[in-house]
């Protein structure tokens, strides 16, 4: 019988697919029932300091006295984070209460500035792990070197606040983004997830609006990340995990082939609910069986380009397949 188990967020999980962090995980009654169809940990929904700031706003246009005040509004910015946050350390510790699958605490970062103090709040709640959901908007202003440091600093801050591992997800927005990533494994996280998915604006040509594109990925998605799992597993001082367009145990076992050591999925959950990682687990089991395998140790990284002799990693013009084409 094929052993899924794997190592993520510096935590052994009993199998790779992950339930990302989204609104299915922000409350606790699904939370439980991710854990029942079999996930190999759960992602929290993450803590977004937008959405802490937006609440600030709106508690303050009702107070609008008090906004000359600037020694308020400093307190009252921490009793409005306390709120927020209070109600994301009862979703832990109940959640931890309730089941042995590894609980991962997730905050979504823009700045390395006050949050970082509430982590260790996080860890005392008793998350097994955190992950920080990382993003610079690029602006014409700042340079890329600017918004790189965002990301070392953070982790630096985040690292010097709590002993549980701490793991990132990154997007592929990076000019060298080998070298970032690599540079990043080597800051002492556990885990990086390539690549995060965002809210993407669209045009609707009839009423000429900018409307929001679809929520939810579709299964060709999964292509990008592909590449670069294949490229960068080899060549990481920490464990690399994947994420955006794994509908399918299929999709799911080209991540491993290609070196991750798991996978995380939200849109699919979205699509069939919490079975749809247990469909997942009983058909890597049984990939695995056909193709004798026991461990994931045994097939993982096989067609990485470290260990495979392929160069279709790095090549990116298509040349030959398209330009002889006759119509
Ligand atoms: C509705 C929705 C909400 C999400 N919320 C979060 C979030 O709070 N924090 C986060 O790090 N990622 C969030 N994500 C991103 C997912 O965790 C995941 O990385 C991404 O959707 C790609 O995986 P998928 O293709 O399986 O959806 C969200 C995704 C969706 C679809």
């Amino acid at each position: 019988m094929a052993n899924l188990s794997t190592r993520f967020f510096g935590l052994d999980l009993k199998s790779p697919v992950i339930a990302a962090s989204s609104s299915m995980t922000g409350h606790a009654e699904q939370v439980i029932k991710l854990a029942e169809a079999g996930a190999g940990a759960i992602v929290l929904k993450s803590i977004f300091e937008e959405e802490i700031y937006l609440e600030l706003q709106e508690e303050l246009s009702q107070r609008s006295s008090l906004h000359a005040d600037p020694e308020y509004l400093d307190y009252f910015d921490y009793v409005i984070k306390e709120e927020n946050i209070k109600k994301y350390l009862k979703l832990i510790s109940e959640v931890k209460a309730r089941t042995n699958v590894p609980i991962v605490a997730s905050i979504n970062c823009v700045s390395s500035g006050e949050w970082v103090l509430f982590a260790r709040k996080i860890e005392e709640a008793g998350a097994d792990a955190l992950e920080l959901n990382m993003f610079v908007y690029p602006e014409v202003y700042k340079s890329g070197e600017n918004d790189e440091q965002f990301y070392f600093d953070t982790i630096t801050k985040v690292l010097q606040v709590v002993k549980i591992p701490v793991s990132i997800k990154i997007s592929h927005y990076f000019t060298n983004l080998p070298g970032i990533v690599q540079k990043l494994s080597q800051t002492g996280i556990s885990g990086i997830t390539i690549f995060n998915r965002f809210y993407s604006p669209d045009i609707d040509i009839q009423s000429q609006t900018v409307v929001v594109s679809d929520v939810l990925s579709l299964p060709d998605d999964y292509i990008l990340p592909l590449r670069w799992t294949g490229i960068l597993s080899g060549i990481l001082s920490c464990d690399l995990a994947a994420t955006t367009g794994i509908h399918t145990s299929e999709s799911a076992l080209k991540f491993l082939l290609a070196g991750a050591s798991a996978i995380q999925i939200a849109s699919v959950l979205y699509i069939e609910g919490p079975l749809a990682i247990t469909r997942m687990n009983n058909e890597i089991a049984h990939w695995m069986d056909q193709k004798g395998y026991t461990n994931l140790s045994d097939f993982r990284g096989l067609l990485s380009q470290t260990s495979s002799s392929t160069q279709a990693w790095g090549r990116v013009q298509f040349m030959k397949y398209f330009g002889e084409k006759a119509f």
